[in-house]
């Protein structure tokens, strides 16, 4: 197989607290890999890591074969990475499209930081509105994006997300706090936008998981617990144990 991402030994302590312990994970390129695990486990910060956000304490990451470890988040971003938040991402004053446009702007190399709403070009419309479309918002696309309802916004911030056109997409609970209409949606648009690229996936919902991914990897306490098919990881003892143990949304 080959892997898109590779870290080895990834380690990140806060005050002596490991919050990731040892993580070695491989992710096949074009591939949906899930990242799953009780609260706390360290997902997130995992993704920290992968994305620059935060500099590894010991250990290495891989990126397309060559080494980013201790890489700032910009040029991890415009080496293909890019990440989602669990934090809303959006300019809730600007439009649906303005809110794409920006995005598409930023991946530019004009100074993104003058950028005016009404000044911008056409140019970056048709691009805006085929990725509103890509993600089911294309009717919306004139509403400011603060009258979107929550669902939509987590469409919006996929949208924005793309932008950049990333070979790997880092979700972090996209599906988190949403309507069971548009969990199914969203994932639904997750399996589209996956292809020709690699998305990595943390998510609590684990129909979502079961739907998507060809590989999961169970963390728990910072350190990878098992990894595996969906089936491998549902009938796994220590998977049972860890969800049953560690509070999290566990109907699996
Ligand atoms: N900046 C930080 N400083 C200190 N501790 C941190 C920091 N970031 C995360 N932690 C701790 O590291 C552990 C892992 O947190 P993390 O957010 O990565 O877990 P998670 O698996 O994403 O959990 P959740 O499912 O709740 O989102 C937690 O105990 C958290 O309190
Ligand atoms: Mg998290």
């Amino acid at each position: 197989m080959a892997a898109i991402v590779e870290t080895r030994d990834l380690t990140k302590s806060f005050s002596g607290f490991r919050a990731v312990d040892g993580v070695s994970l491989a992710v096949e390129e074009g591939s949906i890999h899930a990242i799953i695990g009780p609260n706390g486990a360290g997902k997130t910060s995992l993704f920290n890591l992968l994305s620059g956000f935060i500099a590894p304490t010991s250990g290495s990451i891989a990126f397309c074969g060559r080494d980013i470890t201790g890489m700032d988040a910009p040029r991890i971003a415009r080496l293909g990475m890019v990440r989602s938040f669990q934090i809303n991402s959006i300019f809730t004053h600007l439009s649906v499209l303005d809110n794409v446009k920006v995005a598409l702007e930023a991946r530019t190399d004009l100074p993104s930081r003058f950028w005016l709403p009404g000044t911008a070009t056409k140019r970056l419309e048709p691009r805006a509105l085929e990725l509103l479309r890509d993600v089911g918002l294309e009717r919306e696309h004139r509403l400011l994006a603060a009258q979107l309802p929550y669902g939509r916004k987590r469409a919006l911030e996929l949208a924005i997300s793309l932008a950049p056109d990333p070979q790997i997409l880092l979700l972090d609970e996209p599906t988190a706090g949403m309507a069971t209409d548009d969990v199914g949606r969203i994932s639904k648009l997750i399996g589209r936008i996956a292809a020709g690229r690699t998305v990595v996936l943390v998510e609590h919902n684990l129909s979502v998981v079961a739907d998507l991914s060809q590989r999961i990897t169970v963390m728990q306490r910072g350190k990878v617990l098992v990894e595996g098919t969906y089936e491998q990881v549902r009938s796994d003892q220590r998977v049972i144990d860890a969800y049953l143990g560690g509070g999290a949304g566990a109907h699996a």
